[in-house]
């Protein structure tokens, strides 16, 4: 919708539209009431609910062209989470009225609420996010027979206050991060391929000064990258484990003044793991009926780290060092394809039996938790998957769900969680689980005979590669990627789900 957002500090110049808040109450406070003296009639029209993102406009005659009064719901229920939809609904008024700059003055009414400054930061960040997300537009592959040539239009946001727009600026950002984490996932299948991905990573290294390394080929051999190799094998487009490191620079520990930067240097990585499949045909065990349609999505959890080391390598700069793994393969089929009934041995000795080559996904993060172990002495290591359509089932789009056992690690998801709306439910690690993967003739299988407790099974193979005492987090996205249907401030599509979540986590570090 919007091409650019860009955010500043209020000018003298006059906004082409202003934006204020106002409770279900419709009490008015005093300084929302002095930006239009028609407003205390405008929120009592029968159009006007004061539900979050009910809208009704009024047109001053001195000052800006438009007032744009947006609903926050009832006081009782407000939490910053409701402004991301709120400014959908105005991201969604904007890009029809085509103002700019538009000032955002909803400070006035929440401060009414909840007063201090930390408050207005974060309720600036949602509003920002939810502009950013509604703003998300791709229109790379409209061709010459497109419907409409509208162009998207530039937006600027200002705002009076300093709190608010640190908020703004901050939300505007981890949007966009998103952004790019929902472009990627975009990108159809045959541009998208392994080769494409791997270059994108090398570009955002470039560009953000990270590192990025990329195995392949006969390096994937010397390294056994078992997974890898063998769900790759049936594609032109070969396999790959792409490497990216975000390394703190010394002065931001310092600069943050918690005196940490004389560390930050020695510290383990935080390792954040991303399936990363850029198709999934299923392979042999081909996906029947109309079950490939979207797989082009089954690289989301990659999609989602790279979104996150974006964010990380250009807006939150932790003090601690981050490695993104992405496994990155095509899942097709060809002679070469690998087959149920092969049995492969894994970097770290597990032997694996093939029932189903269907399930790929652990395979590929196999290898990858295998190297986070031995390879990158990691803090913790957190994998997002859409592994399993058995996640939809159970949780629908509303939760990913979770698997993980360490306490510390899990505090600082939910914190994360919280902060970002991007929610998870917690299922369970259990030997019985384990037990459920054993093999007749390997160690394990990648796909146990019976119908039960698929998700779970997926983070229980997972299991076997994570070297005991690591903390580990597994998170199955498949349920939450994507949404069909446009849902507060997302559009029919990807959701670049992870991105916000992560980046939250590693703001907090
Ligand atoms: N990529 C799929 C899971 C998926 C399903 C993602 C729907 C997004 C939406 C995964 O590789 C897969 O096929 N999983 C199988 C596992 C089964 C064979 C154990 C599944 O869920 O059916
Ligand atoms: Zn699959
Ligand atoms: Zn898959």
């Amino acid at each position: 919708m919007f091409e650019k957002i860009s955010v500043g500090a209020a000018s003298r110049a006059k906004p082409a539209a202003v934006v204020v808040a106002v409770f279900k109450d419709k009490k008015l406070d005093r300084a929302t009431g002095a930006v239009d003296g028609q407003i205390g009639r405008a929120i009592n029209r029968g159009e006007f609910s004061g539900d979050p993102g009910s809208v009704v406009e009024t047109f001053p005659e001195k000052g800006p062209g438009r007032v744009i009064v947006v609903g926050l719901g009832e006081r009782k229920d407000f939490k910053p989470a409701v402004l991301r939809s709120v400014a959908a609904a105005v991201g969604r008024r904007l890009a029809g009225t085509k103002d700019t700059p538009v000032q955002i003055a909803i400070h006035h009414a929440l401060k009414s609420e909840n007063g201090g400054k930390s408050a207005l930061t974060e309720a600036g960040r949602a509003f920002g996010e939810g502009l950013g997300l509604i703003g998300w537009n791709y229109s790379r592959f409209r061709g010459s027979a497109a419907k409409n040539n509208n162009k998207p239009g530039k937006l600027s946001v200002v705002s009076d206050d300093s709190a608010l727009t640190a908020g703004l600026r901050a939300g505007l950002a981890l949007a966009e991060s998103t952004n790019i984490a929902r472009d990627l996932s975009q990108t159809p299948p045959n541009i998208a391929t392994t080769a494409y991905i791997a270059s994108q990573a090398r570009a955002l290294a470039r560009q953000t000064g990270m590192t990025c390394r990329v195995i392949q080929g006969a390096e994937l051999e010397k390294e056994r990258l078992e997974g890898l190799l063998n769900v790759g094998k049936a594609s032109e487009h070969g396999p790959c484990l792409i490497r990216l490191e975000y390394r703190p620079s010394g002065r931001r520990g310092g600069s943050k003044g918690r005196g940490r930067s004389g560390g930050a240097k020695a510290a383990k990585p935080v390792v954040l793991v991303g399936k990363t499949m850029v198709y999934d045909s299923g392979g042999l065990s081909l996906k029947i009926n109309n079950g490939m349609v979207g797989m082009k999505r089954d690289k989301d959890g990659g999609c989602a780290v790279f979104g996150a080391m974006h964010a990380i390598a250009t807006q939150i700069k932790p003090d601690v060092p981050v490695v993104a793994l992405l496994s990155c393969a095509e899942n097709a089929i060809s002679d070469e394809a690998y087959r149920p009934d092969d049995v492969l041995t894994f970097r770290n000795g597990v032997t694996v039996e093939v029932t189903n080559t269907d399930a790929e996904g652990r395979l590929v993060l196999a290898d990858a938790l295998c190297w986070a172990c031995d390879r990158e002495n990691p803090a913790c290591i957190i994998d997002l998957a859409t592994l399993t359509g058995g996640v939809v089932v159970a949780l629908g789009a509303t939760f990913a769900g979770l698997w993980c056992d360490d306490d510390k690690l899990r505090a600082r998801l939910e914190r994360a969680m919280e902060a970002s709306g991007e929610r998870w439910w917690r299922l369970p690690h259990d030997s019985e689980y384990r037990e459920l993967m054993r093999s007749p003739i390997a160690d394990i299988l990648n796909s146990a005979p019976v119908r039960q407790a698929h998700p779970i099974q997926g983070a229980a193979f997972l299991s076997y590669f994570v070297k005991e005492g690591i903390p580990w987090a597994h998170i199955d996205i498949a349920g939450v990627h994507a949404t069909e249907s446009d849902k507060g401030p997302f559009v029919k599509g990807p959701t670049g789900w992870g991105v916000r979540l992560l980046a939250q986590m590693l703001a907090e570090w």
